[in-house]
């Protein structure tokens, strides 16, 4: 299928690359958000279960695939549990460059939630506009990009990770920029490409990967990724790589949050010491940031309060499943404590 895929020893079957993708993420976050914990075992019914609420409509029979990736090493088996060999995780590895388990996350997220009258109240409720945002970024937010960028019918943005361009069709619509947006899901740039065919030229959809760009040297006159850069297989590169496309005197606007799991950890929350500030420094790119740490943690308390209103909106269209998936999110976010997270707004500029 890909570049990174022609490292493997042979080409995997799609059930095969989804039982690898389950088998390295069932005991992680993932596997917690779909009810397992660190101790769950790695057997069949488990990991069937893990690819039914993260693999969802993209899951294949992986009967053939259990017999063949243990005669091919990829797994070893003992006593009705699975686990990653050494080679099993490097094909992993190498097949989750273009093919990342989140990859199946938002081809479900962008297919179920363009359709659902529930999620667009929701986003209409939450982020104060129906753009079909999966980030944290809501109108108010986007206004201070914006603010920040001073946009003209001139410029031309790149926007990493754009979903299924919603947003940023709303970005090219209040300052008539013309925009390129890209993002690994094929799902979302059908939708993006569909819904904006009257707007061609001025908006451009392309599948592409944030691992890899692939536009000339100082194509663009900013710079947007919107709660995106998370996803990146190796920041300093991505970042690397956008700096490049930039024009000397362009701009980024970059919406990051900073984690942390020890509070002793906590000077890595101010805006000059996030791991992305880092990095910025790193490439010398001078920045300019604004804090949104406070509206982040009302973000997920609002999120979770809407989402208990609007749930018998969702179970009447029968799209309880994206009610749980943005919950079991909503839930896992509400409760970290905030003093162990900062939100900014990164406006890197020459
Ligand atoms: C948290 S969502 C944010 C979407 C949108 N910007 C918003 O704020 O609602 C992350 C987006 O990044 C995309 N993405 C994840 N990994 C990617 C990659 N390697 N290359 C391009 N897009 C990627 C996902 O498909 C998804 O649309």
């Amino acid at each position: 299928m890909t570049d990174s895929q022609d490292n493997l020893p042979r080409e995997l079957t799609e059930a095969e690359k989804q039982l690898l993708i389950a088998a390295g993420w069932l005991r992680s976050r993932y596997g917690l958000m779909a009810g397992m914990d660190a101790a769950s075992k790695l057997g069949r019914e488990n990991l069937e279960a893990f690819g039914r609420v993260w693999i969802g409509k993209y899951l294949v029979d992986w009967s053939d695939a259990y017999r063949s990736l243990v005669s091919d090493g990829y797994l070893a088996h003992h006593d009705g549990e699975f686990s990653l060999t050494t080679e099993g995780n490097a094909a992993r590895k190498a097949l989750e460059v273009d093919t990342p388990l989140w990859l199946y996350e938002y081809d479900n997220f962008f297919s179920d939630a363009e359709q659902s009258h529930a999620h667009a109240l929701f986003c209409e409720r939450v982020y104060g506009k129906n753009l079909c945002q999966h980030g944290l970024a809501d109108v108010s937010q986007l206004d201070k990009l914006l603010e920040a960028l001073r946009l003209t019918g001139g410029d031309s943005v790149l926007d990493i990770g754009c979903g299924n361009g919603r947003i940023t069709e709303h970005l090219h619509d209040l300052t008539g920029a013309s925009f390129t947006g890209v993002d690994i899901s094929a799902e979302a740039i059908a939708q993006a490409r569909a819904r904006t065919a009257a707007k061609r030229g001025r908006l451009t959809f392309k599948v592409g990967n944030m691992n890899r760009l692939d536009f000339e040297p100082q194509t663009f006159d900013a710079v947007v990724a919107i709660d995106t850069l998370y996803y990146v297989d190796d920041p300093a590169e991505t970042l690397r790589q956008l700096a490049l496309v930039l024009k000397p005197t362009g701009h980024m606007g970059l919406f990051y949050t900073q984690w942390i799991n020890d509070p002793a950890d906590r000077a890595q929350l101010l805006p000059a010491n996030t791991s992305l500030a880092v990095l910025l420094k790193k490439h010398h790119l001078q920045f300019t940031s604004i804090d949104l740490t406070e509206p982040e943690a009302e973000h997920w308390r609002k999120k979770l309060a809407v989402l208990e209103q609007l749930k018998p909106e969702f179970e009447r269209e029968g799209n309880l499943g994206l009610y749980h998936y943005r919950h079991s999110e909503a839930s896992r976010y509400a409760n970290w404590d905030s003093r162990r997270r900062s939100r900014h707004l990164y406006h890197v500029h020459s």
